[in-house]
């Protein structure tokens, strides 16, 4: 049966999504191009440098690692003021209440995500408390779809991938959680995340009678 809930951050816990797109869409306009949402689909999930670098190939213009740093610090600074000015209010419907019903079930809760800002996302939002284990992109070397950042979730909380349930809204994330060895539930629309093992719009809409 199950016995741990890993949860992706941006996406599944709070729309920061809309803030990574928004920076990003900046930074891409200030360097004479334009950014779509389908593209900035194709970054969910991916690490800071690793999408900077897709986006830079999008565009057509090549930087030093070194010019790539100071980009991908740009982009973040922006990102950040937003995140400094979230509250408990944009934690997305029905994350509580389903992170309340796995603690009183006694089932782990552990957080999985490439974001290096992932301690201030949960400090702003109240959120912190809740998570058994968090597993964030400092303390990972490779980035989803690699399985490494679910896997460390389950080593900490010592339970065995197979009775781990992944909750992720982007498509890396899910090749991650399956290359883990773990179930996944993809957050958003269905013809996205193809490789979820179910589907559903939001956290509103589990409860855990869907999980076993
Ligand atoms: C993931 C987001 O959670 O974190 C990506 O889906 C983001 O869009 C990645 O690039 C890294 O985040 P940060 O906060 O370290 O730039
Ligand atoms: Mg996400």
């Amino acid at each position: 049966s199950i016995a741990a809930c890993i949860f992706d951050l941006d996406g599944v816990i709070v729309d920061t999504a809309v803030y990574h797109y928004q920076a990003w869409k900046r930074l891409a306009n200030e360097l004479g191009f334009d950014f779509t949402e389908t593209q900035n689909e194709r970054l969910k999930g991916i690490s800071r440098v690793r999408s900077l670098q897709l986006m830079l190939e999008w565009g057509g213009i090549q930087k030093t690692p070194e010019e790539q740093q100071v980009l991908a610090t740009r982009k973040n600074d922006w990102y950040v003021n937003m995140i400094n000015r979230m509250t408990p209010q944009e934690i997305l419907p029905g994350v509580l209440p389903f992170l309340q019903q796995c603690r009183a079930a006694g089932i782990k809760t552990a957080l999985g995500s490439a974001s290096k800002n992932a301690h201030t996302i949960l400090e702003r939002t109240g959120l912190l408390p809740l998570f058994d284990v968090v597993v964030d992109g400092n303390a990972v070397t490779a980035s989803k779809p690699d399985p490494e950042v679910f896997l460390r979730c389950a080593a900490l909380l010592g339970i065995t991938p197979d009775r781990c349930v992944v909750f992720e809204d982007a498509v890396a994330g899910i090749e991650a959680a399956k290359a883990a060895g773990m179930k996944a539930i993809g957050i958003g629309e269905s013809t996205v995340l193809t490789g979820a093992d179910e589907v559903v719009a939001g956290l509103y809409e589990m409860n855990l009678e869907q999980l076993s």
